[in-house]
């Protein structure tokens, strides 16, 4: 997931950024560490009617057909049918919690016991809408920050939102304990629920901590942001490696999240690599925030049809938005190379296909290694559009940065994100 605040304090220099960090080929075979602390990863596929995919599909926002007119349907929480995310196991104050795994954002939040729901227009509504899985009992096992808060606005400025505490507690995930994380617990807010995870694990960079210090969340802004050491940070402490990695896969049983490194009986193929770049900051200067980098372009082509964009956009690796977001014409441009081609359903805010459509190829060049995207990805036959029955793409638009690279690249492949001196991301084909 995104979040809002931040991308306003960054999106204004961004474009100056695209070729701040030149991007290296790594020919050799790559050198990872071996993990040993490796923990399944479970892919939720709640068969939940709904606006359970609302928001991640904050993202797969309504467009007009005219990049003209696109704005007029953005950020309306759009309905979609079923969820697709991946979910871990992070145990806290005594209990076992599923939580979201990240990548796009680096608060680690809990539900708190006692939560108030609210809906998108802020009114009072039972906690069932907000659907949580359980929650968090009693306080911060190891006391709460009293002077900070947590506010985060996921998505676009009427996407999900959470106030909540600030506070410390020891946390288990993939074996490893981390002592005194700060993590947050949510007190109010309008959350679209799954009925199962109770937070999110944020495995985003420090830069993209949401903590605030005095008690007035209405007048939170840069003035009064606080950056904290997320989880990415004490994990590399603890352990010494700045490494961790994600196997995502559509078949539950192999999926991972492995810290320190790759899990040693995992297979790949050559690794592509590419540095994580530093995005620009309103107030001058320029810092890590996202898992950010620019590949040199992607390419999509069915039988009868070939697209480039070179170069490409720059984009983020968020393990939390299921599909690629991207510029408008593009997203466009692959989901008519469908056969047949998808069309683009507005109140849906994405576009569908037959769900035996056949996907063209997308290849997205990173360090000069084509990384093919399992054409399984392609279409997602969980998500549904009620009126025709046809499946969503993987491939949506948004009207401005970040673009995104989600869940439907991630798929199939390992995806080491480097947070120690080397700042770079890695990836690789998973084989058999
Ligand atoms: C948490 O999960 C682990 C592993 O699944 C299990 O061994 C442990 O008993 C669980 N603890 C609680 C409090 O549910
Ligand atoms: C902080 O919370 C308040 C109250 O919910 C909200 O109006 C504001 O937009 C939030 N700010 C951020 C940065 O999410
Ligand atoms: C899922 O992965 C497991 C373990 O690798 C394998 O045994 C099983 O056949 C796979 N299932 C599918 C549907 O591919
Ligand atoms: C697209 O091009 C790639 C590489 O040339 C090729 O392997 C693939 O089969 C093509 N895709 C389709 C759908 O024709
Ligand atoms: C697509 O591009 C490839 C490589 O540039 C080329 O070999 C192929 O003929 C093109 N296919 C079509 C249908 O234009």
């Amino acid at each position: 997931m995104t979040n809002s605040i931040i991308y306003s304090f960054v999106a204004s220099l961004l474009l100056g950024f695209g070729s701040a960090a030149p991007v290296t080929e790594e020919k050799r075979a790559a050198q990872v560490p071996a993990a040993s602390h490796v923990l399944k990863v479970n892919r939720n596929m709640a068969s939940r009617p709904g606006a359970v995919l609302s928001d991640r599909f904050r993202k797969f926002r309504a467009v007009a057909d005219s990049p003209a007119t696109a704005p007029a349907g953005v950020g309306t929480a759009v309905c979609a049918q079923h969820q697709v995310e991946y979910l871990i196991d992070v145990k806290a104050g005594g209990n076992n919690f599923s939580l979201i795994i990240d990548t796009g954002s680096s608060d680690t939040w809990f539900v708190k016991n006692g939560f108030q729901c609210l809906d998108t227009y802020h009114r009072s509504v039972g906690l069932s809408y907000c659907n949580f899985g359980p929650t968090f009992k009693g306080s911060f096992p190891g006391g709460q920050i009293t002077e900070q808060h947590f506010n985060i606005t996921y998505g676009s400025a009427n996407g999900p939102f959470l106030n909540g505490q600030m506070g410390y507690s020891d946390i288990t995930v993939a074996g490893v304990t981390i002592p005194k994380q700060q993590i947050a617990l949510a007190t109010i807010g309008a959350w679209n629920g799954d009925g199962i995870s109770s937070g999110i694990l944020g495995l985003g960079l420090p830069g993209l901590t949401e903590a605030f210090t005095g008690n007035a969340p209405a007048n939170d802004g840069l003035q009064n942001m606080v950056t904290y050491a997320p989880v990415v940070t004490t994990v590399s402490k603890q352990l010494g490696s700045g490494i961790f990695s994600l196997g995502l896969s559509r078949n539950a049983s192999q999926s991972f999240l492995a810290l320190g490194g790759v899990p040693q009986d995992v297979k790949v193929g050559p690794y592509a690599t590419t540095p994580i770049q530093k995005l620009g900051k309103r107030l001058g200067g320029s810092d890590y925030f996202y898992y950010t980098m620019q590949p040199t372009r992607m390419v999509w082509n069915s039988s009868t049809l070939n697209g480039t964009a070179s170069p490409s956009p720059q984009v983020i690796v968020d393990s939390g938005t299921t599909l690629n977001l991207l510029p408008y014409d593009m997203a466009r441009s692959i989901n008519a190379q469908y056969t047949p081609h998808a069309v683009l359903v507005p109140e849906q805010g994405g576009w569908f296909v037959p769900c035996s459509a056949v996907p063209p190829s997308l290849g997205v060049e990173i360090g000069g290694q084509m990384i093919w995207t399992d054409p399984a990805n392609m279409i997602l036959p969980e998500v549904k559009d009620p009126s025709t029955g046809y499946c969503a793409t993987g491939i949506g638009a948004v009207d401005s940065a970040p673009y995104i690279l989600g869940d439907v690249f991630m798929q199939g492949l390992v995806s080491i994100f480097d947070v120690g001196d080397k700042m770079e991301m890695k990836f690789a084909k998973r084989l058999p």
